[in-house]
């Protein structure tokens, strides 16, 4: 009797969503493949094998594409999701440069993609056709559009965080990185809050929306390998080299970790199945 209890408490606890009022999953990709991972049963799946680093995905909600820049093979593809046939597709031949960051715009149609050591801003419709150069930048990396203010942010590596609209006018840098690395940004839409990773230090922080009230969040005390970050509703999943961790937004909570795998995990996104 009292095993039977322990064992149900014990596959209870195991299953207890982590999330409360979420459905979706965390995308992310390594070396070796582009991977989900349910939040509601914790089962991690691969999606599309491929090798390559990638350090960025973004979602299509009108289509139903996963777009991704794969850096060394200096291109963008896409693959359906969710479906059985994820084939991918080449959208994007960016040669001889190394495409770091992705956005898309489902409301007019648009990529946004940044060719790293060139600087470059480019967008695109989303089949890959009328490709134009939008800016140059200094070293961006990462690029999130916030949709529903028609905000633009774009990590400049070294820098700091830039903000813009869609056509670049109202163009800002609302937060100094102080002479530290950034490799990784997510927007909170709940807490209207950006979350970034510090490369040199691992300490994770945010700002609002114009930069303002930075705060330190979390400290973790690890040097290099977290590049990868997506925040969603109450909780941050961040990637600490090959370790998937989660941490809830209340102070002092401890980060838990959700899956190891066995090469870096270079990118998360966070997928909303509601948003479809
Ligand atoms: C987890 O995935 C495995 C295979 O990928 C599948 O057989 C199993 O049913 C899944 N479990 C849940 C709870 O979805
Ligand atoms: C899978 O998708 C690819 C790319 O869209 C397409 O060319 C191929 O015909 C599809 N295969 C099947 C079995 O539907
Ligand atoms: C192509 O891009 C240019 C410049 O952004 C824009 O003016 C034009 O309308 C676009 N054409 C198509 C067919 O998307
Ligand atoms: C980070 O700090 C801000 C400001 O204090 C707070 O609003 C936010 O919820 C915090 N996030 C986490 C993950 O603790
Ligand atoms: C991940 O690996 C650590 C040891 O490095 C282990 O303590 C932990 O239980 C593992 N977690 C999962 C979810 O596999
Ligand atoms: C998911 O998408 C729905 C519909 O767009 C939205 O209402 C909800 O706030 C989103 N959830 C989170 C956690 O962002």
């Amino acid at each position: 009797m009292e095993v039977q209890i322990v064992l149900c408490l014990c596959v209870l606890l195991h299953c207890q969503k982590l999330t409360s009022s979420f459905t979706g999953n965390i995308l992310f990709s390594t070396h070796t493949a582009i991977m989900e991972f349910d939040i509601d049963t914790r089962n991690v799946t691969v999606l599309v094998e491929q090798s390559d680093t990638v350090y960025a995905m973004d979602y299509d909600y009108k289509n139903q594409f996963i777009y991704f820049p794969r850096f060394s093979t200096h291109d963008i593809v896409r693959f359906a999701y969710p479906s059985k046939n994820r084939t991918l597709q080449t959208v994007i031949q960016s040669s001889p440069h190394y495409p770091s960051g992705i956005a898309v715009d489902p409301t007019n149609d648009h990529i946004y993609w940044i060719d790293f050591y060139v600087g470059r801003l480019s967008r695109c419709n989303l089949d890959g056709s009328n490709v134009t150069v939008l800016s140059s930048l200094s070293l961006p990396f990462v690029i999130r559009l916030d949709l529903t203010n028609r905000w633009m942010y774009i990590v400049e590596r070294d820098i700091g965080i830039l903000k813009s609209r869609f056509d670049l006018t109202e163009k800002e840098t609302i937060v100094d990185f102080v002479s530290s690395q950034v490799y990784c940004m997510d927007i909170d839409t709940n807490e209207h809050r950006l979350y970034w990773i510090i490369f040199g230090n691992g300490d994770i922080k945010s700002a609002t929306y114009d930069g303002s009230d930075v705060k330190k969040n979390i400290s973790t005390n690890s040097a290099g390998n977290k590049i990868a970050i997506g925040v969603l509703g109450s909780n941050i999943f961040y990637a600490d080299n090959k370790q998937l961790l989660m941490v809830v937004k209340t102070p002092g909570s401890t980060p838990t970790v959700l899956y190891n795998d066995t090469s870096r995990i270079e990118s998360i996104f966070v997928f909303n199945q509601s948003g479809m």
